[in-house]
């Protein structure tokens, strides 16, 4: 019984947010005059004694006492004595695990929000320094139109701000306070539990003792959150691993960010983005894991929601580790932009500029532009150039009027330069782009 029923092996965690709940339940039960002002001078000064322990590293955790919360509890007793006793008055372990819980997960969110930013600042500093460096972007991994660095460093910025904010919805959604909501039906003793909510940073009580002993929400958005970002992170990680790969060339990471292989001495594996891209898979199994424990539980509380907390645990540590081997990576890379430039311009990635020449100067409707520009394409690679590469006559031979000022939109620094469109991967965009991101994020 003891092996299954014992948590404290992973909720000894909660201990910081299981005293702080204390001595906000001891304090209002003092201004209450539920308890007298001596009982909750000495549970005050026993509970702070109990923290010193705990980061002192004293504190003897014991399994035959199940949880945090009765290992605190007995510990206050041996101090203090009776006083101690009278602490879980109008109170529940129900009520008591979901305010150090919501309290947990809602420093975990504010942690990870700042890792999170500070990832968009790694990335917004090299967008800044990258704004014109052109590379190949890519639809269906095929080369398709010259894009600039910056500017796809920049999509990962926009990806990780509507993370941040989707953390901060959780965040305002969970910062209401269950204690109080006692075992599951409230209780006789006339407790102020707008008091405890304040005290605790809580916008205020949660409405309902039901809902509130048995809501598990708020680590479900939390988790959902992480998800989403793991699935962020795990695409650039891809996409790091891709440009480093000998094939591509894009980019380099120092050994600080490498491995060696044991046996192959030229190799530098990227290691960190294929933890990062894996670890992913554990984020997603905590959401998994924790939204099948909810899903057939009849109101209220049930032992079952033991088990929210070590995926909510696992998915915090992975993607902390996560969030900074990534914006380690990200500060640490070296861009080839003379290879990124070489590549940009391969597999025709300016045929675009071709064709809407053509619409733009001889007038042609952009589907027989589009014809056309196949046409040109097909005799460079037969001819094995690139189209830059074809002389006037080549070109005309396809499309009479074509004059030789084609030329000038055919490179792809014209390309990158041309789309000016808003949100387009102009340089002088994605500066601008990038300096507002600055400006925002220091
Ligand atoms: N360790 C328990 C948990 O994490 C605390 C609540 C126990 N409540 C109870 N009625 N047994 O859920």
């Amino acid at each position: 019984m003891q092996a299954i029923n014992v948590s404290i092996g992973f909720d000894a965690r909660l201990w910081a947010q299981d005293i702080a709940g204390s001595r906000a339940h001891a304090a209002m039960l003092g201004a209450q005059k539920i308890l007298t002002a001596e009982d909750v001078a000495a549970i005050d000064a026993g509970l702070v004694e109990i923290a010193a322990e705990i980061e002192a590293g004293t504190f003897k955790f014991s399994d035959a006492l199940e949880d945090i919360h009765t290992n605190v509890e007995v510990r206050l007793t041996e101090r203090i004595g009776d006083a101690a006793r009278r602490l879980h008055t109008g109170r529940s372990r129900n009520d008591q695990v979901a305010t150090d819980f919501r309290l947990w997960v809602r420093g975990a969110i504010d942690d990870v929000t700042a890792q999170v930013q500070d990832l968009m600042l790694a990335m917004a500093t090299r967008a800044a320094e990258h704004a014109g460096s052109v590379m190949p972007g890519f639809t269906h991994l095929q080369t398709a139109q010259p894009v600039t660095f910056g500017h796809h460093l920049l999509a990962y910025v926009e990806m990780l701000s509507r993370d941040a904010g989707r953390l901060h919805d959780a965040r305002r959604r969970l910062n209401e306070c269950p204690l109080g909501a006692a075992a599951l039906a409230g209780t006789s003793f006339p407790i102020d539990r707008y008091a405890t909510a304040e005290a605790l940073g809580f916008n205020r009580p949660t409405a309902n003792s039901l809902d509130s002993v048995s809501d598990r929400d708020f680590a479900l958005e939390y988790l959902s959150a992480l998800s989403i970002l793991a699935m962020h992170l795990s695409r650039f990680a891809e996409e790091i691993i891709i440009w480093c790969s000998s094939p591509y060339r894009l980019i380099s990471l120092s050994d600080a960010f490498t491995t060696g292989s044991s046996i192959m001495p030229q190799k530098r594996n990227p290691d960190a983005a294929e933890l990062t891209r894996a670890k992913t898979g554990r984020i997603f199994g905590s959401l998994l894991g924790l939204l099948t424990v909810m899903k057939g539980l009849p109101m209220a509380y049930a032992k079952d929601m033991q088990e929210d907390k070590e995926p909510v645990f696992d998915a915090t540590d992975a993607i902390s580790l996560c969030l900074a081997a990534t914006a380690g990576m990200v500060r640490d890379l070296t861009a080839d932009t003379a290879r990124m430039a070489e590549l940009a311009g391969s597999g025709f990635s300016t045929a675009t500029d071709l064709a809407d020449w053509l619409v733009r100067v001889l007038k042609m409707p952009f589907r027989d532009a589009h014809h056309v520009t196949g046409q040109i394409v097909r005799l460079a690679e037969g001819k094995d150039v690139d189209i830059s590469q074809l002389t006037l006559e080549d070109m005309q031979s396809v499309e009479p009027r074509i004059t030789a000022e084609i030329f000038g939109v055919l490179t792809v620094e014209a390309s990158v330069a041309s789309r000016v469109s808003y949100g387009g991967t102009a340089p002088a965009n994605v500066a601008a782009q990038a300096k507002k991101w600055l400006e925002q994020l220091s």
